[in-house]
Parts: C-alpha cells; structure tokens; sequence
C-alpha cells in the first residue's frame, strides 16, 4: 500500500525531480575556495527555498563564523518520533578540470556500464548534493500525500568538505533545537545497485601537513651535491619509512589502541559480495595492495591507514634545472579506526617525523583538521528501520560494510546529541567522488527518494 503510493508520487514527479537537482548542481558550492564563497552562499539560499516549498517550518539560514547551516523541521505532534536529517550542500574542489569530459558545473546525463539507465555527472552529484536533495523530495513526498508519520528536523551544512569546524560550535550551541531520536545521513555507498549495503562505521582522521626544510636557499645540485642534505631525498625517504614490507606502519605506537574485530565480526564483513576482477578492472590496476594478512574490506574499513595526499617542492616546470631544494612539503592523512583518537595520532606522527631528520634537516609538521572514527550499532530501531527499508525498496535485505571515509560530525552527533546516527546512503564507490567526472546514477537518486519514507514508517513503528 505504502510503497504504491511512494511509487506513485515518484513518477508522476520524476523530471521535476530531476531538473530541481540539476539546478542546485549548477552552482559551484566549493567550501574550500574562497572564490566560490558567493556560490556557497547562492546555494545554502536554495535549499532554504527548497526546504520551504517541501513544506518544512521554521526554514532559516542559521549564520556561523563559516558557511551556514540550513535549518527546517515539520514537527506534526511531539509525542512522535524525531527524524533529524543532516546532508552537506558543500562540494570538493573540480580539479584536475582538464579531465572532466564535460564541465563539472554543467550537469549532463549519460549511461555507463555500472549505470544503463544512466547518471548525472556533475560536481556533488553524488557527494553529496544528489543524495541530500533525495532528503528534500522524500519529505514532500511524505507531505504531499499525508504520510509524514513522525517529526523531521533538516541540518544541511556548507563545510563538511572542510572538515566541519562551525558545525560543531553550531550544534553545542543548538542542543535544545535540535532535539531528537536518530540522525539520518545518505553521504556514503551502497555495494552495488542489486546489492544494498549500510556502512556501520566511519574511519577517523588525522591530516597532517609537513614541511622539510635543509639549506637556506636553493643550491646548484652540482656544487653542493653530496655535501647537503636535500630535503625532498629526506622527506621520501621518512614517508617510505612509514611502512615495513607488509605494508604495516611503522610509526611507534601507531596501532597501540587499534580495535582488534573478531574473527566473527570479520566473517560478517567479508560475507558481503566483492568482485575483485571488476575492482581491479574499474581502476584499471593489475593488483591491490594493502597491509598483509587483510582483505580489501579490511583493509578500507577496520584498519587505519598512512597516505600522501600531495608532495611537492623544488623544480617542476618545464626542461631540467639542477637544483637542491630549501624544502619540501607534503599532505599526510591517516584513516583511523576505533579506538584510535585523531589528536593522539597526529602527535605521535608529529614525533615520529621529527625525531628521524637528519641532523641539518628541519622538520615542521601541522595538523589540519581532524576526526573521530564511529561504529554504528546494528540492534537499534535506526538501523533496523534502515534496513527494512533498503528490503522493501531493493527487494534485498541489506549486508552491512563499514565506510572508509570520514564524516567526522557524526562523532559528534553522538558525544553532543548523544544521537546515533544511520547511514542510508546509496551512491557507489565508483561513483568517482572527489575525483574528475564524479556522477549519481538516477536509479539511485530515485531509489533514494524511495527509500527513505519506508526509513520514516519503520522507525516510527519500532520506535512505539
Ligand atoms: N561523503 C564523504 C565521506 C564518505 C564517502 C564516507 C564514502 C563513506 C563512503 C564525505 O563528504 C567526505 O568526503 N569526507 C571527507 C572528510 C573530510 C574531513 C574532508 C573524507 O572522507 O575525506
Ligand atoms: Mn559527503
Ligand atoms: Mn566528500
């Protein structure tokens, strides 16, 4: 019955659906560069209108000392369950644009193997524009056809691209607002499109920045070769330091508060289908590679990881100059796993890498943001209620996988809120986040706006 309604209302509303997306993906929200501070800005004002067209209360543009926070809520009787939706309208940097095939802030759709009915390739079409929007439009469907069954509260935020740091202070500020029973996030991935999944953990993170520095100006490499230390050499050769030939890492206490996941919990992990074949063929790489002894799930999910981000330094433009660089720089991150904690980390990084210079090498590490790993638990009414959705709408009871990447508000929501939080996402790995031609298939997108009233039966249901 629900579902004919659900389904109803989906395709008599499909393009506008579509087109309503297509149009907050035209505005180039990228948090990270200030020259978009406008865009940001426009697009925070469009999920404001949005909000309000859906038929949300109390839509404002809740100001911070960075981008702003959207908020709207539908509180139809107290005594009901709360929903509290939290989505970034943020996107990454475009960048390296030359290898888009179309422009990233001119949404095309076009079919792809992995996608036959096709997906629109945007810039936050996946990350994570197209997956809050299906927030926005499950809501007016459930208003539209009077079968909004609990309260709903929407949290969108501009920054979470940047590392969330006003949402935070928002949040502690807004406790009493945002008052609630589950967060409901769709910002992660689903295995593949006959196979839901629901990532019952998040990896942390310690970002670091390091700066090597050796003589006080740049030398001829053939005068001073071989008599001085020359900072690039040394700041490869410490970043190769950090793994042993297991690809373990090797920095001194880095694993001490590591969770061990036991053997049954691994089995569970690993139960999900993976195609190695198709991995590898998707990134056109001949072998994966990882720390020994781990599986691909493993290794991405319940295992921290060490990887530059970006190096740089010395000559790198056109021909050969002979030269010994003053410095070198690079962007270190780390993925870290309960019960590892993102400050302890990064100073034990820090102490690592400067207590292996050379002498007559100076070494300055700076962390950038950071954040804490979660797990998620499967026995709540959230996850159950977002795994019997995922059942009705994919026909498929969901397996669980634990996210690689990083939403560290979600620690947050938990230690401030005291809030769980369930990711209900559905884009795919090979989605191409964060990278050239990132894309949202639209049987996702729809799939989505599907699910996730079935979320809002079910969690009012067990919640009784
Ligand atoms: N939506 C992603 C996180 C994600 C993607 C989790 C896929 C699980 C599966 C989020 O927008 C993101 O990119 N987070 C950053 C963290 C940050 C502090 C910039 C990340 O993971 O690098
Ligand atoms: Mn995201
Ligand atoms: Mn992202």
């Amino acid at each position: 019955m629900e579902k004919q309604v659900i389904n109803n209302y989906i395709n008599s509303n499909k393009d506008r659906f579509l087109s309503e997306l297509l149009e907050l993906l035209r505005i180039p929200s990228v948090s990270a560069d200030s020259k978009y501070k406008n865009d940001v800005e426009k697009t925070a004002e469009a999920i404001k209108q949005r909000l309000i067209e859906a038929g949300a209360d109390k839509v404002e543009i809740c100001k911070t000392d960075g981008y702003p926070v959207v908020y709207g809520e539908k509180i139809i009787d107290p005594k009901k369950p709360t929903v509290v939706v939290y989505g970034h309208y943020d996107v990454q940097p475009a960048d390296p644009i030359e290898l888009w095939d179309s422009p990233p802030f001119e949404p095309v759709i076009k079919k792809t193997n992995i996608h036959p009915d096709g997906a629109i390739f945007a810039r936050g079409s996946c990350d994570d524009k197209g997956q809050m929007y299906m927030h926005v439009k499950a809501f007016e469907l459930m208003m539209k056809t009077n079968t909004l069954p609990c309260n709903v509260k929407f949290m969108i935020e501009g920054e979470e691209e940047v590392g969330s740091p006003s949402l935070g202070p928002w949040i502690i500020k807004n406790k009493e607002k945002l008052k609630g029973d589950v967060i409901l996030i769709s910002d992660t991935s689903i295995i593949g499109n006959t196979t839901p999944s629901i990532d019952t953990g998040l990896r942390g993170l310690a970002y670091m920045e390091v700066e090597v520095t050796g003589p006080n100006r740049d030398l001829h490499s053939g005068v001073y070769g071989g008599g001085v230390a020359n900072p690039i050499n040394i700041l490869c050769k410490i970043i190769a330091s950090c793994h042993d030939e297991n690809n373990h890492i090797t920095i001194p206490a880095f694993y001490d508060k590591v969770l061990i996941e036991t053997d049954e919990y691994k089995k569970e992990l690993n139960a999900a289908p993976f195609n190695l074949e198709e991995y590898k063929k998707d990134l056109a790489i001949e072998d994966v590679y990882g720390e020994k002894g781990y599986t691909t799930f493993e290794r991405t999910g319940i295992r921290p990881t060490l990887d530059v981000n970006g190096i740089w330094g010395g000559y790198t433009g056109e021909g050969a100059k002979t030269v010994l660089p003053s410095k070198a720089f690079a962007k270190i991150s780390m993925r870290l796993v309960p019960n590892q904690n993102s400050d302890e980390i990064s100073e034990i990084f820090q102490k690592y890498f400067e207590s292996v210079a050379p002498k007559g090498i100076k070494v300055e590490v700076k962390p950038h943001h950071g954040g804490e790993p979660v797990v998620i638990s499967t026995n709540s009414a959230g996850y159950k209620a977002a795994s019997m959705a995922m059942n009705d709408s994919f026909g498929i009871k969901p397996v669980i996988t634990r996210g690689g990447g990083s939403i560290p508000i979600v620690a947050l929501f938990k230690k401030e809120l005291g809030l769980d939080s369930i990711l209900l996402g559905f884009g795919l790995d090979s989605d191409a986040l964060h990278s050239p031609n990132e894309h949202y298939g639209l049987f996702n997108y729809y799939k989505g706006i599907e699910t996730i009233p079935l979320f809002y039966k079910h969690f009012t249901d067990l919640s009784k």
